[in-house]
């Protein structure tokens, strides 16, 4: 079953930044690409580190432990040595809400 969860509000993530949260027991980074939202997990699939402490540059969370990258808008790894994509889910804006589909 899935289920549709606020994660956050617009105003919290400006454009060009990613947010950490927790959704279910989940890590999830929420991202704000030029006022588009999208949601990834925030482990990175190298080790266990949060993308999130990390750098976010041109749609892409970079690890802060070895600089992997990964699309946000796909999960796919843009750089090495992540070979691994991050999960990707669905998200969608209901009124100033961010929510995720998990
Ligand atoms: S832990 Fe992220 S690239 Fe190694």
């Amino acid at each position: 079953m899935t289920d549709w969860i606020e994660v956050a509000k617009c105003a919290d993530i400006a454009a060009g930044k990613a947010k950490a949260v927790v959704a279910d027991e989940r890590m999830i980074a929420v991202v704000n690409l030029d006022g588009e939202f999208y949601a990834v997990d925030n482990i990175c699939t190298h080790a266990h580190i949060v993308l999130t402490e990390g750098c976010l540059i041109d749609g892409q969370l970079e690890c802060p432990l070895h600089r992997a990258r990964f699309d946000v808008r796909t999960g796919a790894v843009t750089a090495p040595p992540a070979y691994e994509p991050l999960r990707t889910y669905e998200v969608r804006v209901d009124g100033d809400a961010v929510l995720v589909k998990l």
